[in-house]
């Protein structure tokens, strides 16, 4: 299976965002894990439970330093995290109707994966940059 790996290379540049997207990867990787050891479906539903709630805490966060920062590519950005927690709502259902198959499993290493790692490197990067050019300090 998929687990990511933080580098530097996934760095945006704001030490906060940083931080959580270490912890939202750590999230992603335990339901990896708990999928690649057939831990059993309820296990997986429990660590993708985990995933989603920090996916909510991580995007309020971000999204509230975007708004302080009036960053005018806020709306598109929503859009992208409420796709994400609309699909990620999804394959929990299906888990839990279906169980853990393998096309479901697959669809947690390769499609989250991916979205996880793309978003932070194309969505987030350019909020990043935005700050930087910008000269904004975030808050906590
Ligand atoms: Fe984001
Ligand atoms: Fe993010």
């Amino acid at each position: 299976m998929n687990r990511l790996q933080w580098t530097d290379a996934l760095s945006v540049g704001v030490e906060q965002i940083d931080n959580q997207h270490k912890q939202w990867i750590a999230h992603f990787n335990a339901a990896v894990d708990a999928i690649a050891a057939q831990l059993g479906t309820d296990h997986i539903i429990k660590d993708l439970g985990f995933l989603v709630d920090y996916t909510s805490t991580h995007f309020a966060a971000e999204e509230g330093y975007m708004a302080a920062a009036k960053y005018p590519a806020l709306p598109e950005h929503l859009a992208k995290h409420q796709e994400l927690r609309d699909t990620l709502a999804d394959l929990v259902r299906d888990f839990e109707e279906e169980g853990a198959t393998e096309p479901l499993s697959a669809a947690v290493g390769t499609f989250l994966g991916n979205w996880l790692t793309t978003h932070i490197l194309e969505v987030d990067a350019k909020f990043g940059a935005y700050a930087k050019e910008h000269g904004i300090v975030i808050a906590d």
